[in-house]
């Protein structure tokens, strides 16, 4: 009879800001695999591993619901996912196996140049375009404002040059894009970095054991790094 050996299935970002150091992590890990082809399910030949290829913001569900069994993704984007989720009933649990020391940035809320800022006070009531709904009004409500929000899962640096809303929360790492687009960067309201995270369910020993031997080579490699 056949047995097939379990495989470890890690997620990760297909394309965006954190693929190229995610692959470059696991390169260093010693995973041999072929992501430079198109294929989604990459086979790691020399470790019974197997890596998803997903969108960013697909990464948190697949892990809490267990289709894969770890993911590499920005904690913007976790945290992000975990309060809709837990908004729709949906589970919302995993385990930071340990951040990344890749992919820093902040989630912050801009305004444009010639916008009177005097403080947290003078956004209420306003309108921003934002791909973290959830965090925003999570922001919102513990500082005591309203605001209102609209929906862009990406360029929404452009928003508010037309019409679209009063100010933007997004991303911030060079801050190249908010000065190239007239914006200024008024709060931090989430620090961020690459995670490991896990589903929170125990794993059974035999994936358990190929964790145990790649967890102290991704440690190997930050330490390297530092
Ligand atoms: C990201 C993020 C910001 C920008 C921040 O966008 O959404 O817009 O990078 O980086 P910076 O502060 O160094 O300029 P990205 O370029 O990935 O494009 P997208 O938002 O259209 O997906
Ligand atoms: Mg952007």
């Amino acid at each position: 009879m056949m047995t097939t050996e379990p495989r470890l299935r890690i997620a990760m970002q297909k394309s965006g800001r954190l693929s190229e150091d995610t692959q470059k992590l696991l390169k260093r890990c010693g995973l041999k695999l072929n992501v430079s082809d198109r294929r989604l399910l990459a086979h790691v030949s020399n470790m019974p591993i197997d890596i998803m290829r997903v969108r960013s913001s697909d990464i948190p569900g697949l892990v809490m619901d267990g289709v894969c069994d770890l993911g590499i993704v920005g904690d913007n984007t976790l945290e992000e996912a975990a309060l809709e989720r837990q908004l729709i009933d949906q589970k919302y649990d995993y385990v930071r196996t340990t951040g990344l020391n890749f992919g820093g940035c902040r989630l912050s809320i801009a305004m444009p140049e010639e916008f009177n800022y005097q403080g947290i006070k003078s956004l209420n009531g306003l309108r921003f375009a934002t791909t973290y709904p959830q965090l925003l009004n999570r922001y919102a409500r513990e500082n005591g404002i309203n605001v209102d929000f609209c929906l862009l899962k990406g360029s929404v640096e452009v928003a508010p040059r037309v019409g679209l809303s009063d100010g933007i929360c997004d991303l911030v790492s060079t801050g190249a894009t908010l000065e190239a687009n007239g914006l200024k960067e008024v709060e931090v309201i989430f620090k961020s970095q690459a995670s490991l995270i896990q589903n929170p369910a125990v794993l059974e020993p035999s994936k358990q054991k190929i964790l145990d031997t790649l967890l102290p080579r991704i440690q190997g490699v930050m330490k390297a790094n530092e």
